[in-house]
């Protein structure tokens, strides 16, 4: 049995875990041929891409340091309805090519709708009909990626990790909570403060235990 939170890449060796027909044993079979990702980032990936999904539709997807890319290309499989989705990270892994091909392969309707971009997420204009997803934007990248979400007036959903409390805001919060906690209510805190309605949910602990998963979608239209 595979340890959710392995660092080690699933090859087709581990064909045989993924034995069904569920859609994500078919995207977990598609990971294992390519040879390429740790198992971690399958499921988290999985994990963030459902509960994103159940409510956030449409919209195009922006995969904002996106590693090798795999959340860009779940989000369209569990919602044909977004046109495409852009895959960006300033120093895209040699194997997001490889990765991306065998989920093509499989998929082929995903063909010419996801592209992988080698930029700063900085450079990447973003509107307000987007969907900007981010799983462990380390830092203060996530704050930037809230910052140019909230300027476009874009939906968004993150996963924190590697919080700095020497830079990130705690809102004074770190004497009730503990650090990292503290700078995450403080950008949910400024999600709303901007207007936007905040969720709130973990993805699995046994995955990770920076699992805390921010949503937020202007409060004005309905989220779909
Ligand atoms: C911890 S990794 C997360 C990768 C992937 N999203 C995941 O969950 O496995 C953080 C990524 O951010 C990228 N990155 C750092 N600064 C960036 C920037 N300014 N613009 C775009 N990507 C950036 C790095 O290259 C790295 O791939």
């Amino acid at each position: 049995m595979i340890k959710k939170s392995s660092k080690s890449r699933l090859t087709v060796k581990q064909l045989a875990e993924y034995p069904g027909d569920t859609l994500f044993e078919r995207i977990a079979r598609a990971v294992c041929r390519a040879g390429t990702l740790p198992a971690k980032e399958l499921y988290e990936a999985w994990e963030v891409a459902r509960r994103v999904r159940r409510r956030y539709r449409g919209g195009r997807v922006v995969d904002l340091a996106c590693g090798h890319g795999l959340l860009a290309h779940i989000m369209l499989l569990l919602d044909d309805s977004s046109p495409e989705a852009l895959a960006v990270d300033t120093h895209l892994p040699l194997n997001a090519a490889t990765l991306s091909e065998a989920m093509l392969a499989r998929w082929p309707r995903l063909r010419g709708r996801v592209y992988l971009v080698a930029s700063p997420l900085e450079e990447i204009v973003i509107t307000g009909d987007d969907l900007i997803v981010s799983s462990h934007a380390c830092g203060m990248l996530t704050d930037r990626i809230i910052d140019r979400s909230i300027k476009a007036g874009a939906r968004l959903a993150v996963l924190p990790c590697c919080h700095d409390l020497a830079r990130s805001d705690t809102g004074g919060l770190e004497g009730w909570l503990d650090g990292p906690l503290a700078v995450d209510v403080t950008r949910a805190a400024r999600l709303r403060a901007s207007g936007y309605a905040v969720v709130t949910q973990h993805i699995p602990e046994e995955i990770t235990p920076k699992n805390r998963l921010l949503m937020a979608h202007p409060s004005g239209p309905a989220p779909f």
